[in-house]
């Protein structure tokens, strides 16, 4: 199993699978590739000749591996984005497992999104996928504020057209802010701002969206508690860090590749120890 990407140097995924691989005694292993996209599909060809079992896409190849691919799930298809492939009799099976990653990290926080207003800030490829998953699972309301109004106008057209009309769009103004979270029950900050090296950064400084109490959520795992979750919590609201997201979705493609299910503790134990390599490694 792998990791192709530029760059692949410091991601964790190669520790997760590869604990997970000794866990359920699998004889494999996972390894990070550096890959340039002149040479993605000889790559994949490659993978497809050694009889690889399944790999993940990050950064630049997630939307270029599409066109490779044999067979590509609905929700990848309409996030617009691959992150794990599955390689079974020589055919190629692209998957999206960030917003199930995302999903099952909020279950475990003992969160179920059906019926609830969200609000979540940024347009990118982390909201895209989040966004369709939570529009898939039945939440009430999603507004999306970003930076660029455009890219949110996009992101709302998407989740509406092809999953269900469920969502609105606007700028990220204080003003909008104040108004659109006096009554939602989740905010998730899916924007990059407050991520290592950036640390005294925050996607919102205004205590008031804390008001209501909302649920608040980071994707960033670096720093584990943002300055927006620290803020979050200092208002007390309850928090979620970025990092069961992260190993979530590491562990649905690892489901996906190896026909298991690896139970919820297992997981868990991935997740502290984790919190514990990056608590000793701030800034990797
Ligand atoms: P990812 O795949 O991690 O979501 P991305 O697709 O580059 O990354 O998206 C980054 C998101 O963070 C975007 O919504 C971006 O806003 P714009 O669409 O306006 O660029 C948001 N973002 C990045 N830096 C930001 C900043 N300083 N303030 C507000 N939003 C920011």
């Amino acid at each position: 199993m792998g990791l192709i990407g530029n760059p692949v140097e410091h991601s964790i995924s190669p520790q997760l699978h590869n604990n997970l691989c000794k866990h359920f005694d699998l004889n494999l292993a996972y390894l990070p590739f550096r890959v340039y996209s002149d040479d993605l599909f000889t790559v994949v060809e490659a993978f497809k000749a050694l009889d690889v079992v399944g790999f993940n896409i990050t950064i630049p190849h997630k939307v270029d591996i599409i066109k490779y691919l044999d067979n590509v799930s609905e929700e990848a298809l309409i996030i617009g984005a691959v992150n794990t492939v599955r390689i079974k009799d020589k055919k190629l099976f692209g998957y999206n497992t960030d917003g199930q990653g995302f999903m099952r990290s909020l279950r475990d926080a003992g969160m179920d999104v059906k019926g609830l207003k969200v609000v979540i800030l940024g347009a990118g490829g982390a909201a895209r996928a989040v966004a369709v998953k939570l529009a898939q699972e039945g939440a009430n309301s999603i507004v999306i504020l970003n930076r660029s109004k455009e890219k949110a106008r996009i992101l709302t057209e998407l989740v509406n057209n092809r999953v269900k009309e469920v969502a609105v769009f606007d700028e990220m103004t204080k003003d909008k802010l104040i108004g659109y979270t006096q009554d939602c029950n989740i905010i998730i900050n899916t924007t990059s701002v407050g991520m290592w090296p950036e640390i005294d950064k925050s996607p919102i400084e205004m205590a008031e969206i804390f008001e209501n109490r909302p649920f608040v959520c980071d994707l960033i795992y670096n720093p584990i508690k943002t300055k927006f979750l620290k803020n979050a919590e200092e208002n007390s609201c309850k928090t979620l860090s970025g990092l069961g997201m992260l190993i979530y979705q590491g562990v649905s493609a690892f489901e996906i590749w190896n026909e298991i299910n690896v139970p919820d503790n297992i997981t868990k134990q991935m997740i502290n120890k984790f919190v514990d390599f990056f608590k000793g490694n701030e800034g990797i």
